[in-house]
């Protein structure tokens, strides 16, 4: 009689991921990759086979910060544990990081994914490689990746970027732009919401530049839009001057689109855009502003924002201010700028370079003037009901955090039964960036009815 063969151990990885909802997505991707291997997801690094590190590279602080965790990662070493970089950080110094790392056995770029379980076998080997060659074609099709958000989607739809920022790596960490086929991506929007997922967010770069020679990216949105029991599509970062009319009409009239649009800003001061090469005046993004807001009543606008890119002088800096009162940010991310290596800034004079405190103390009249206008905008939203997604628990007590069409924040009473679910709520207060609210008993609006 022959006994059963041995089970073999199923082998575990463990992903920290840094930087991006892009990033996020690539480790699903590749979470997803090593699953169809035979590798289990765990949360801890602790006893993993494999631990990787998909880093970021945008800002000097964002490196450091991963340089001291790969050294903290140290300690969960055993005798065959393969640790790798992988992210925009891998691209970046592909291998600088094997010599500055001597645990690290494996570097690979965001293009690299696919090829990850021969690059861990081979490290199982002994082998130290780096792999980072972009791939022009690469959107990992047939890839299924493993998700953790139970509640939203990201759906890549745009890898890379073909604008060239003065202050930015990410051309150079991601390479040039490509778009997904639209029939990949409305076919994953398909598969989540078959998974019971109802939110999507489409990924880019430059999102709104997404083609695929034929479709624009208000084809997509409408396609994505049409994909029967889709409740929210969301979509992250558009550049200003990809606003066609025809997207912003697609954006107005597709229900299921919310009325949110995070769209950097970087600087209120021409001249300093002119420098950062963003490719469009003050007075050209403030229109774009002006056509949202007209086509998409009750839009709420995120932004983004650096202060102190080399030249910027106190006169530019207060047209930032002032940009920031005269549109009225529901928020914004908000950097101080860092020098990367390779970009065109690094190629302005030196005496162009900001000074430090002169950086902090524009940094901290930023936060402060961000803030006031947002807190302002918020106090006149109380008593506003809204269709809020339930997200996840809170870090406070026995509260659950949702998210309204509109992205501010609210937090209501209840249990983790309710996430996922969707309700409608009166704002009952607010801290100046978060809300509470209560739940309505109301019949839902429209909006919140289940599409038939
Ligand atoms: N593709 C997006 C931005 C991606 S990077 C866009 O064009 O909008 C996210 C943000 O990081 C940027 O919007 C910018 O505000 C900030 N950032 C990028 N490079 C930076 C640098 N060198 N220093 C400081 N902030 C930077
Ligand atoms: Fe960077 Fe500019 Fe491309 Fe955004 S559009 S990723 S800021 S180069
Ligand atoms: Fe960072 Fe790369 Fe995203 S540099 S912000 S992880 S594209």
């Amino acid at each position: 009689m022959s006994s059963a063969p041995e089970p073999t151990r199923r082998r575990t990885v463990y992903i920290e991921t840094y930087g991006c909802q892009m990033n996020v997505s690539d480790s699903e991707l590749m979470y997803g990759t090593l699953a169809a291997q035979g590798y289990d997801a765990v949360d801890a690094p602790d006893g993993a086979d494999v631990i990787l590190v998909n880093t970021c590279a945008i800002r000097e602080n964002a490196e450091q910060r991963v340089i001291g965790r790969l050294g903290d990662l140290k300690r969960y070493q055993r005798r065959d544990t393969v640790f790798g970089v992988t992210g925009c950080m891998a691209q970046r110094l592909g291998p600088r990081l094997l010599e500055q790392a001597s645990h690290v056995s494996l570097v690979v770029g965001p293009d690299g994914y696919r090829a990850l379980p021969q690059l861990i076998a081979r490290a199982q080997d002994g082998e130290r490689d780096v792999f980072t060659t972009f791939d022009l074609e690469e959107h990992y099709a047939a890839i299924t990746p493993r998700r953790f958000d139970g509640v939203k989607a990201w759906i890549p739809v745009q890898r890379g970027c073909d604008y060239r920022c003065t202050y930015c790596i990410v051309p150079y960490t991601r390479g040039p732009e490509r778009s997904r086929a639209l029939a990949d991506c409305v076919a994953e929007v398909r598969e989540v919401v078959a998974q019971g997922l109802t939110e999507v967010v489409l990924l880019g770069q430059t999102v709104n530049s997404w083609t695929d020679g034929t479709h624009d990216f208000a084809d997509l949105v409408r396609a994505v839009g049409a994909v029967d029991g889709i409740r929210r599509v969301r979509f992250t970062s558009p550049h200003p001057n990809d606003f066609s009319d025809r997207v912003i009409e697609a954006l107005a009239s597709v229900d299921a689109v919310c009325e949110h649009v995070h769209l950097p800003m970087q600087s209120g001061s021409t001249r300093t855009l002119k420098r950062m090469l963003r490719r469009y005046t003050r007075e050209e993004f403030f229109a774009c502003v002006e056509k949202l807001r007209a086509a998409i009543p009750g839009l709420g606008l995120t932004t983004d924002i650096i202060v102190g890119f080399p030249g910027e002088r106190d006169e530019d800096f207060a047209e930032t201010l002032s940009a920031v009162r005269e549109i009225g940010f529901d928020d914004a991310f908000m950097f101080k700028f860092s020098m990367r290596e390779g970009t065109p800034a690094t190629r302005l004079p030196a005496e162009d370079l900001v000074a430090d405190d002169v950086m902090a103390d524009r940094f901290e009249t930023l936060v402060a003037t961000v803030r006031s206008g947002a807190r302002e905008k918020n106090l006149t939203l109380l008593g506003a009901e809204r269709e809020i997604l339930i997200e996840k628990g809170a870090r406070k007590g026995e509260l659950l955090q949702g998210r309204t069409r509109d992205f501010k924040t609210v937090l209501i009473p209840g249990d983790d039964r309710l996430i996922g679910q969707y309700l409608h709520v009166v704002l009952t207060g607010t801290t100046g960036s978060t809300f509470t609210g209560r739940v309505l008993e109301a019949t839902p609006t429209r909006a919140s009815l289940p599409i038939a």
